[in-house]
């Protein structure tokens, strides 16, 4: 495996470095405490292509590989894990979903305004009683001819109230099972679709989580994304990409705490000395150093086997089941080695522990990740 970047991907990665440092740390701790989505900071992304790095030029893509996205989300993530999850979402669920799977017209009318900024997508699959389980889903598309009728909650939705564009994955023959699941395209106020209240959470408090009601909405045919049927592994294969997305999110919330943890040792003193050289600390970071590129082998290695067209499922999975659980080791680590500055909201690392939880949750839970990777490594 080479791992060495091109010109261009160190480009990209100092670009999402400096835009990090400069445009999303000087307010990420207030809008960590009022929940505020980070709405200038999504346009100078989408300015940057940030938003749509994958996407064919063709529809205002850049056209880039997924290592460099990869890059992008770690650099953001170090710093701004509320940024980074918009990114993830529009990039590899809408983006990539709409520009694989879209037909032409779709592409034409949505995807050239998600991949720069100009408009913003959501991807909802999880209902209030189907997270994991993702096929026991109760929303549901009757067709109607020329139109389907939606109908159905979806919870946890991450863009859910700053969104446009939402790819709703609905039921439309329960008798089919995963075959009778279908992939729409929905605008936001159309008739029927509602906004609920913004979720009060735990961590990666800036972007908006919100459920949604659906009802009787009006969806066009020439919105359903795929052939009939197609929505459940439409839902599949756009997760399995994005899994990537996630685990480099957790990735770099890993090495944003891990940097700030190293940095602070050098200059707290206890005992006559830098806190650094007492063993205990000097381990704990040898410890996380260590984990940290054994999660980064993984997230490039999955960005690879997708770049070179090979089979992401199992290599992405086991990037986010490993990435994630680095990143909250190492969080809670960085905490600790901040002693009681690091649970005050100043030394940042308090809330990249609190952000890194949901990498374990969401796009699929860490036990998830483990179905996949036990299915994938036992059928070979
Ligand atoms: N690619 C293509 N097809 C796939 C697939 C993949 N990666 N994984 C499964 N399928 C297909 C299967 O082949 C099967 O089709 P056939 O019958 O034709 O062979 C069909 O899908 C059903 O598969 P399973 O029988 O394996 O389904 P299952 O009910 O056992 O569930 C699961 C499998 C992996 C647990 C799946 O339900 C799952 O991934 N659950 C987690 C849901 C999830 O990740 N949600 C994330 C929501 S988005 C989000 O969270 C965004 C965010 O936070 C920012
Ligand atoms: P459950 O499925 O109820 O799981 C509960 C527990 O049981 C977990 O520990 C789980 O791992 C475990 N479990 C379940 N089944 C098994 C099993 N077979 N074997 C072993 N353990 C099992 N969803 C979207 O569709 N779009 C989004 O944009 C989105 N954004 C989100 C943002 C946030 C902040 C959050 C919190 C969630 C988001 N989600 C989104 C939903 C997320 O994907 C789900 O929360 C997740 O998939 C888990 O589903 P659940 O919450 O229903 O948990």
């Amino acid at each position: 495996m080479d791992f060495k970047l091109s010109e261009e991907q160190l480009m990209i990665r100092d670009a999402a470095r400096d835009f990090a440092k400069a445009e999303l740390l000087p307010g990420v701790i207030e809008r960590d405490n009022k929940q505020e989505f980070p709405t200038e900071q999504v346009k100078k992304m989408g300015e940057l292509g940030f938003l749509g790095m994958m996407a064919s030029p063709e529809y205002g893509g850049g056209g880039m590989d997924t290592l460099s996205y990869v890059l992008v989300m770690e650099e953001l993530s170090k710093i701004d894990a509320s940024c980074s999850v918009i990114v993830s979402v529009n990039n590899s669920l809408v983006c990539w979903g709409l520009d694989e799977y879209g037909s032409p017209e779709q592409k034409e009318k949505y995807l050239s305004k998600l991949t720069n900024g100009e408009s913003i997508g959501a991807f909802c699959l999880s209902e209030p009683e189907a997270g994991s389980d993702a096929t026991s889903q109760k929303t549901t598309a009757i067709d109607k001819g020329d139109h389907y009728v939606l109908n159905g909650t979806k919870n946890w939705i991450t863009n859910g109230g700053s969104a446009d564009y939402y790819l709703v994955i609905a039921q439309t023959d329960r008798e089919k099972g995963h075959k009778g699941i279908n992939a729409f395209i929905v605008e936001k106020g159309w008739e029927g679709f509602e906004i609920g209240p913004k979720e009060d959470k735990l961590g990666i408090r800036g972007s908006d989580t919100h459920s949604l009601i659906f009802n009787d909405v009006k969806v066009p045919k020439e919105n359903r994304i795929g052939e009939d049927g197609f929505g459940f592994k439409f839902a599949m294969k756009t997760l399995a990409g994005g899994r990537i997305g996630i685990a480099a999110q957790a990735l770099g919330i890993a090495a944003g705490a891990y940097e700030l943890a190293k940095e602070y040792s050098k200059v707290r003193k206890a005992f006559g000395t830098e806190i650094m050289n007492h063993q205990a600390i000097a381990f704990k970071l040898a410890d996380m150093h260590t984990k940290i590129e054994a999660a980064r082998m993984l997230v490039y290695k999955a960005a690879i086997d997708k770049d070179n067209h090979d089979s992401y499922d199992l290599s992405g999975a086991m990037a986010k089941l490993y990435a994630s659980e680095v990143a909250m080791e190492t969080a809670v680590e960085a905490v600790q080695i901040h002693g009681g500055n690091g649970f005050v909201k100043e030394y940042h690392v308090e809330r990249l522990m609190r952000d890194a939880k949901i990498t374990q949750i969401y796009e699929g839970t860490s036990e998830i990740q483990k179905i996949v990777i036990s299915r994938s490594v036992l059928r070979d």
